[in-house]
């Protein structure tokens, strides 16, 4: 069992964007890792979030790195412009793009971190031959397309299998899981292999998100 601290990534997509520089600035003040800035198409999920001008709002203000999570089709269409506006890590969606295979390698070319997610449905089995390209695994435990849902119990199982299948194979991507993370189930995500929480509500929501954060990370 593995006992590092994870990695926080706060989702912005909870965050109040009426006082948007005011959540950014307290991220980079505790001990959150990254931001986690998530893309919605509107198609490959029923909703519609952040986009360009906030991604370039948030990236003038963020001390640490941008952690984008596409939720959007074809989504080779559009690495170019996510890295140029600032993303550090770039995720694709497994079932979003035709070419995986070229849409990470296009990714690691412009010297971002790429990671690829999978939905609740879908079996990990699906990513055995990119798992020595990517950086990071992202492992939905809700479906895609909106916060404060409750977390999916069967992630834990696929989070298992991924740490295993890492250690088997010798391999070094992260595995990060997003939705429903909470005070709750943060310290058993870590003990089943998580290497990286996403967490929306969660923080955002709490009467002390820079405590919430500390929480999370230090795993009580
Ligand atoms: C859902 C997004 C998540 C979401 C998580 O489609 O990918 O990043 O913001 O929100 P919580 O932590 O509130 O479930
Ligand atoms: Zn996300």
């Amino acid at each position: 069992m593995k006992h590092t601290p994870p990695l926080i990534a706060p989702s912005l997509l909870a965050a109040d964007f009426g006082r948007l520089n005011d959540e950014i600035m307290m991220v980079n003040r505790s001990e959150a890792d990254s931001f986690h800035v998530d893309v919605m198409d509107g198609s490959f999920v029923p909703n519609f979030s952040i986009g360009t001008p906030i991604i370039q709002a948030i990236k003038k203000q963020a001390l640490k790195p941008l952690d984008i999570h596409l939720m959007i089709l074809d989504p080779e269409r559009y690495i170019d412009h996510f890295v140029q506006i600032g993303a550090d890590w770039l995720t694709v969606h497994i079932e979003a793009t035709v070419d995986l295979h070229k849409t990470v390698t296009h990714i690691k070319n412009l010297g971002v971190k790429a990671g690829v997610s999978l939905n609740p449905e879908t079996p990990e089995t699906r990513l055995t031959e990119i798992l020595p390209e990517a950086d990071v695994i992202l492992v939905m435990s809700v479906h895609p397309g909106f916060g404060a849902q409750s977390f999916i119990p069967e992630t834990f199982e696929k989070i298992r299998t991924l740490n295993r299948i890492r250690q088997a194979r010798n391999l070094d991507f992260l595995i990060e899981v997003d939705g429903g993370v909470n005070l709750q189930n943060a310290r058993a995500l870590v003990d089943a292999g998580a290497d990286v929480l996403v967490a929306g509500n969660t923080i955002f929501s709490s009467p002390d998100p820079e405590e919430t954060i500390h929480l999370l990370k230090s795993g009580h």
